[in-house]
């Protein structure tokens, strides 16, 4: 009997290291943090951890981008306490996988220093993606373009890429070359046809797997090679860099590669890939048996609240993973996305739909085959932080957006863990957090919601000691049972669900009922809400 890996059903939180706790009161969060608050994560049921980049960096974009891939950044502590915390983690029954970042480092990592003190040509830059300036003009025109070259000659960018924050992909140094940054100048990225970058990250995923973690989460994982000829989007939208970019396929022996090595370990190690393609097919590709465990799937929270859209994210991503026998996975929010409380609600529309929704999408993702990964704070319900002062936002997208978009501090705010005023025992009393944490967050602490049973930290405690149950034995398929329109109802052998995304309640199949998100009426399931049960028959 083979039995089940543990990522496959997993249910992973995510750890945004510098917003879950802060150990050493200077208002950011730390590794230390992480490991006082592990009893929280055991409590709540989650399977494993996911820790955002805690590396040495800059944090010119948050952490991803890293400076030194095998070093603690002081702020988040040392290799010592990275240590202690697997050791607690793994003592605790929790698993620990960290962010790898390979498409780009820091402007600040010694590669690109040499690179910066290195001629055009040389072995130094051939880490990187320098190109000599292409002609002023529409390209030229997006970047700080009409520079004049060495000889003189107004030039532009090699190309008219734009950086995925706003802005070129490409910056000028004063040699006349350019080098490419698919986000902010300070993550050059690197070159991946050179031997040296890959033996690189093979060292450092076996620096990290000798110090114990489960697994890597892959930062922008399909992004790795460039279609090496540079053509011009000629004023498409970003998303023509898919062909150019993010489905080249020199990836796929780089991962096999990886796989190789977390295959030399014991215990199951595993990765997962942020892999944003433009078809299930290419999805695929990444889960050969020989590849990565996992793929994001990231359907789910980019659909709106409709029944439909629903049902058709769910069989599109089953049908993509069951070619390769892989399992989904299931995202709600993340630290790059506005969290769901907020997304869910509709402006004008009673305070507390957004949050009822919030839970009911929480039982349909749960009762999923495959593996969910939370978002730190989607257990205490927090909402999107919308009103941050402009001076406190520190989103790479504001400042390269020139405030044109609010970019994504709004889901990185400091967790509020205890008391009645900022910072919410997110740190010592009197520390200002490293972003402001609103007023009125008192009863959205850990400690408020944990004694009330109708709480949302109540509630997803409840939902996932039930899931661990119930789940592991069911079957990877879902079978849609008859609803309404506005609802769904899905079996998986003995176990149900059901989603009711209209405001009419809907009558419910009949059979026991295990949870639910909102109150019953009767066998009537509310608007906005769902339910788990045993249908009889
Ligand atoms: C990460 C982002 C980051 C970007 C560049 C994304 O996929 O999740 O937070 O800004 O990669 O590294």
């Amino acid at each position: 009997m083979t039995l089940t890996p543990w990522w496959r059903n997993a249910v992973v939180y995510e750890v945004y290291v510098r917003s879950f706790a802060d150990a050493d009161g200077d208002g950011e969060g730390d590794l230390r943090g992480v490991r006082s608050r592990l009893g929280h994560l055991r409590h709540l049921g989650v399977d494993a951890l996911w820790l955002t980049p805690f590396y040495r960096s800059p944090l010119a974009d948050g952490g991803y981008d890293v400076a030194d891939y095998r070093a603690v950044d002081p702020r988040f502590g040392s290799l010592g306490d990275f240590d202690d915390l697997v050791a607690a983690a793994h003592g605790h029954g929790l698993r620990l996988i960290v962010d790898i970042v390979p498409n780009h480092t820091s402007d600040r990592h010694r590669w690109f220093q040499e690179a910066l003190a290195s001629p055009p040509g040389s072995p130094a830059r051939d880490r990187y993606l320098f190109r000599p300036g292409g002609p002023a003009g529409p390209a030229g025109a997006a970047g700080p373009a009409g520079a004049a070259g060495p000889a003189g000659a107004a030039e532009g960018p090699p190309n008219d890429w734009p950086s995925a924050f706003g802005g070129p992909a490409w910056t000028r140094l004063p040699d006349g070359e350019w080098y490419l940054h698919l986000y902010t100048p300070e993550q050059p990225d690197l070159n991946w046809r050179n031997p040296e970058v890959r033996r690189e990250f093979e060292d450092i995923l076996r620096f990290w797997l000798d110090r114990g973690v489960d697994g890597f989460r892959i930062d922008v994982a399909a992004g790795l090679f460039k279609d090496g000829t540079y053509g011009d989007l000629g004023g498409r939208d970003r998303r023509a860099l898919h062909g150019p970019v993010y489905a080249r396929s020199e990836i796929h022996p780089v991962y096999r590669a990886w796989r190789r090595i977390l295959d030399e370990y014991d215990g199951d190690r595993m990765a997962i890939g942020e892999v944003w393609t433009e078809g299930p097919e290419d999805l695929a590709l990444y889960l050969r048996p020989d590849e990565l465990h996992q793929v994001f799937q990231f359907d789910l929270q980019l659909a709106p609240w409709s029944a439909p859209a629903f049902r058709d994210v769910v069989a599109s991503a089953l049908a993509a993973v069951a070619g390769a026998g892989a399992a989904p996975t299931w995202v709600l929010s993340s630290h790059d996305s506005v969290r769901h409380v907020t997304r869910y609600g509709r402006p004008g529309s009673a305070p507390g739909l957004g949050p009822a929704r919030a839970r009911a999408a929480l039982l349909f993702m749960l009762a999923l085959p495959g593996s969910a990964y939370l978002y730190q704070g989607e257990e205490l319900g927090l909402p999107e932080v919308t009103d941050l002062p402009d001076a406190a936002r520190q989103d790479p997208i504001w400042t390269q957006s020139a405030g044109g978009e609010p970019g994504r501090d709004g889901c990185r705010v400091p967790l509020p863990w205890s008391g009645k005023t900022e910072p919410y025992g997110f740190s010592a009393d009197g520390v200002r957090p490293w972003l402001p944490m609103p007023a009125g967050w008192a009863a959205l602490t850990a400690e408020a919601q944990a004694p009330d049973p109708a709480s949302t930290l109540s509630f997803y405690r409840e939902a996932l000691a039930r899931r661990r149950l119930l789940t592991a034995d069911l079957p990877d398929g879902v079978e849609w049972l008859d609803s309404p329109e506005t609802a769904l109802i899905f079996r998986r052998g003995p176990f149900a669900c059901a989603l009711n995304c209209g405001e009419d309640p809907v009558r419910m199949p009949s059979g026991s009922v295990l949870l639910t998100s909102a109150p019953l009426h009767g066998d009537l399931l509310a608007g906005n809400s769902s339910a788990w049960l045993v249908p009889s028959g």
